[in-house]
């Protein structure tokens, strides 16, 4: 035990992945004990490279990364190389990783990671959560050394991949429902708060003049705004995936309320809507805590420290 929080990440990255694995290495209070990747923004073998390459970057090739599904549960694969590039991280050049993944397949190092870990470990998934659905399928004596899942995904309001729903649920809406579902205390981080976390040209222009790993980062984002711009109209792309992390390394940036969601999996135009029961009116109990404010100043000042740090 170091004091720090122990997380597993698990990444489709994907440019806002890939700031939230920089974020999370660069945080003190944060220790990140494995990332899984998962097939969503580009398929499985490139997010797995993507994610070496980032730890390469940051000189922490000591964290161990393993490749998990490469398909959700039932559905054909959808991917979002119009958001992201052809490789998922298109932008700025990155040298080649300097590892290789670990052996093992994700649920296997969730579990070894889980089960060896002396506190409960926080589970960080910002990618369609095919792997942990699988894991909880695999391990459900494990769940109780997982301290909570804090999740990127889902929307109160309107989607983005859909009118009705956003990306990471989308892609797999079952493995979406499995985890709601499992009665571990989940926070979801939606489109309603990381749409709150936009990085407009004076953010970039603060990134860039935080050394080496910012002026990636802002390189990213312009590559990513630009793609937002054509697609979304708008220049400030959200960095969805580092406000999952944030929110552990300072909960208070994140307000939330309690509330039921289910996951549309039948719907022909709401497939993967997250159906938040905001006013209760179900009388189910709250399965999560849903996003509904983010402190904008206080996200970006962690991430700019983080970045300092790298
Ligand atoms: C989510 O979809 C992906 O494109 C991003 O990485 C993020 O996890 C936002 O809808
Ligand atoms: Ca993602």
């Amino acid at each position: 035990m170091n004091g720090k929080t122990p997380i597993i990440i698990d990444v489709d990255p994907g440019h806002d992945d890939a700031v939230a694995i920089m974020l999370a290495c660069g945080s003190p209070s944060l220790d990140p004990l494995a990332i899984t990747t998962v097939a969503g923004n580009v398929p499985l073998e490139k997010t797995t490279k993507n994610a070496l390459k980032i730890l390469s970057l940051i000189g922490r090739a000591d964290i161990p990364v393993a490749a998990g599904a490469s398909a959700p549960l039932e559905r054909v694969l959808h991917t979002a190389e119009d958001i992201h590039g052809e490789s998922g991280l298109d932008g700025p050049e990155i040298p080649d990783a300097t590892f290789a993944a670990d052996e093992r397949s994700a649920t296997k190092l969730l579990a070894d990671t889980i089960e060896s870990s002396p506190e409960p470990v926080a589970l960080v998934p910002v990618g369609p959560l095919t792997n942990i659905a699988i894991f909880l399928r695999e391990r459900p004596d494990l769940k109780e050394n997982i301290s909570r899942i804090v999740l990127m995904g889902g929307s109160i309001g309107l989607g983005n991949t859909t009118p009705a729903a956003e990306f990471n649920i989308y892609v797999d809406p079952e493995a979406a429902s499995e985890v709601f579902a499992s009665k571990l205390p989940i926070t979801m981080c939606g489109l309603d708060v990381t749409h709150k976390a936009g990085a407009g040209p004076d953010r970039r222009e603060k990134l860039r003049s935080i050394g080496e790993i910012g002026g990636i980062v802002a390189e990213f984002l312009e590559y990513f705004a630009g793609t937002y711009k054509e697609i979304h109209g708008f220049d400030a792309p959200p960095l969805h995936d580092p406000v999952a992390v944030a929110s552990i390394i300072e909960p208070s940036i994140l307000k939330t309320r309690p509330m039921h969601v289910a996951v549309e999996c039948e719907g022909e135009l709401t497939r993967g809507e997250t159906v938040c029961d905001l006013r209760r009116v179900t009388k189910k109990k709250p399965n999560a805590e849903v996003g509904v404010g983010l402190d904008r100043e206080c996200f970006f000042e962690i991430l700019y420290g983080a970045l300092e740090r790298l």
